[in-house]
């Protein structure tokens, strides 16, 4: 079984202010011990004020995007090195928004993976089909490619010990999400392709997940958590989705 985790993708929204208070509503959240580790991805220009207000508390900061570049010439980038730098743990590649509408390659998004890890962050690779693709059943041959890509450029047990998010494209902002039987399926494929080493690999899903449909994908064996978007801007809403990781 993997660590459950909980990441709160807060994408392109809000102000320094909204980031602030979100975070230290959040923060005053009381844990159990051992409970899920949360982790949020506010946008890059907000992180230095989210890190200040999660400086001391439970809660992890990520960033949704990172360079696969370590340093120099590439203007509007920050690297791996800068988002550790500002108290960083973890961070989203792959993402759909960023192949899709960014067009980043399975080779751009391994690079990421790559300098990530170099860089003592732990990556969230996120994977997932389009509309099309499922209706061709084209599902786990994509996914498949998608994580090979990484595996062929860093290896099989550095994979193993990242974080895998299985974000059907159909489902982001959709508000439509996956039947907890087609989350799993996937997710086994998943566990399947990464054998004996991805035991303990994390493996979040996402896309419109909220808190009338955690409770059921988060009760798939091979689901360890969730990517949330849309509601995780708002703190009690996804303070209650956190909630059922490991009920
Ligand atoms: P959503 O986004 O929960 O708003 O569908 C999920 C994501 O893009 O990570």
């Amino acid at each position: 079984m993997g660590k459950p985790l909980i990441a709160g993708n807060w994408k392109m929204h809000g102000t320094a202010e909204s980031a602030r208070n979100l975070a230290t509503q959040l923060s005053h959240h009381k844990f159990q011990e051992n409970a899920v580790e949360m982790i949020i991805f506010p946008p890059l220009v907000h992180i230095s004020a989210v890190s200040d207000v999660l400086a001391n508390s439970r809660i992890s900061l990520g960033a949704q995007n990172v360079s696969q570049y370590p340093n120099g010439a590439y203007t509007g980038e920050v690297s791996a090195e800068m988002l550790v730098d500002q108290g960083c743990k973890y961070v989203l590649v792959g993402h759909s928004e960023r192949r899709v509408v960014f067009g980043e390659s399975d080779q751009t998004v391994a690079e990421k993976f790559r300098a990530a890890q170099n860089a003592g962050l732990i990556p969230i690779l996120c994977v997932g089909e389009s509309l099309k693709q499922r209706q061709q059943d084209a599902t786990f041959e994509v996914v498949a490619k998608q994580i090979s890509a990484v595996i062929d450029l860093v290896g099989l047990d550095k994979v193993c010990q990242s974080v895998i998010a299985y974000e059907p494209i159909w489902a982001i902002g959709t508000g439509e999400t996956a039947s907890p039987e087609q989350a799993q399926d996937v997710h086994a494929a998943i566990r399947t392709q990464l054998g004996e080493a991805g035991r303990l690999t994390t493996l979040l899903y996402g896309g419109s997940v909220n808190k009338g449909n955690a409770a059921e994908l988060f009760k798939q064996p091979d689901i360890n958590g969730g990517l949330v978007g849309g509601a995780s801007l708002e703190a009690d809403e996804f303070l209650n989705i956190a909630q059922l990781v490991e009920a």
